[in-house]
């Protein structure tokens, strides 16, 4: 029985996915990596309303890393195309699906359509239940530079305290106002942060596992869940 129609276990409240693979499920399949990124856009449709079934209030997906541009034109075209279509599809499905949509990244990067598809998803979807934070263009030490960069210019401008907290700094994040993900699980073998929520990760239980992407299913996420709740978190304590 699926973890959703059972709620025996407490769930995370934020949980974040690497979701990495789509490449390597395509090949395996003689496909071009295109069609791992369309496999792995159906992923997400499923596992994002999963989640809202389960009542987990944030989902951080990391989408395209700031290093994904390294790829040659033609991927970077279709996962930009396969993006603007999901998006397209969410704001007609809005009121169905009862996902509210934030973006994490520098999304100047991005051409002005699909930037303003963002901003219409981010405005058409205030009070859903569950929180869709989508990484595009997203790199965590950009996100650090860039929050120190906003810091600085406030201090100059005699708006921000010069005694800066932890708390104080993370206001300047993307995250601002969303607590740190106590989950993040990264499908596809890979041990590694690949520079994903460098600064909210600090005391993240991480769960890497060996299905790709397109491949993860419901069951996969209550088996991450499983093992989170296996964990002995201490923060430092004892
Ligand atoms: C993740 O899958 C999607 C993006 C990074 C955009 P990959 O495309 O990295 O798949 P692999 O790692 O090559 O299999
Ligand atoms: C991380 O995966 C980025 C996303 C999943 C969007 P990558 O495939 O880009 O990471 P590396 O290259 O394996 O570190
Ligand atoms: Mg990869």
């Amino acid at each position: 029985m699926a973890l959703a129609d059972t709620q025996t276990v407490p769930v995370p409240k934020h949980i974040a996915i690497i979701m990495d693979g789509n490449g390597r499920w395509a090949k395996k399949r003689g496909l071009p990596r295109t069609a791992g990124h369309a496999a792995g856009a159906e992923t997400f449709r499923r596992i994002a309303n999963y989640c809202r079934r389960l009542g987990v209030r944030y989902l951080t997906v990391y989408a395209f890393s700031t290093e994904n541009w390294k790829r040659s034109s033609e991927e970077v075209a279709g996962i930009m195309k396969l993006l603007r279509r999901y998006l397209e599809e969410a704001l007609t499905d809005m009121d169905k699906n009862r996902v509210c949509f934030r973006f994490f990244g520098d999304l100047s990067r991005l051409s002005p359509e699909l930037q303003a598809l963002c901003r219409e998803a981010e405005r058409e979807s205030t009070d859903y239940d569950v929180q869709v934070n989508f990484c595009l263009n997203y790199g965590g030490r950009d996100e650090i530079l860039r929050a120190a960069k906003l810091y600085a210019a406030d201090l100059a401008a005699g708006k921000a305290d010069p005694n800066l907290t932890e708390e104080g700094f993370s206001r300047y994040l993307y995250s601002a106002g969303i607590p740190d993900p106590e989950l993040i699980i990264r499908p596809s073998g890979e041990m590694r942060t690949s520079n994903f929520l460098l600064w909210q990760s600090a005391y993240s239980e991480y769960v890497f596992m060996d299905v790709l992407w397109p491949d993860f299913r419901e069951q996969d996420l209550d088996r991450a869940i499983a093992e989170y709740t296996r964990r002995n978190r201490r923060f430092g304590g004892t």
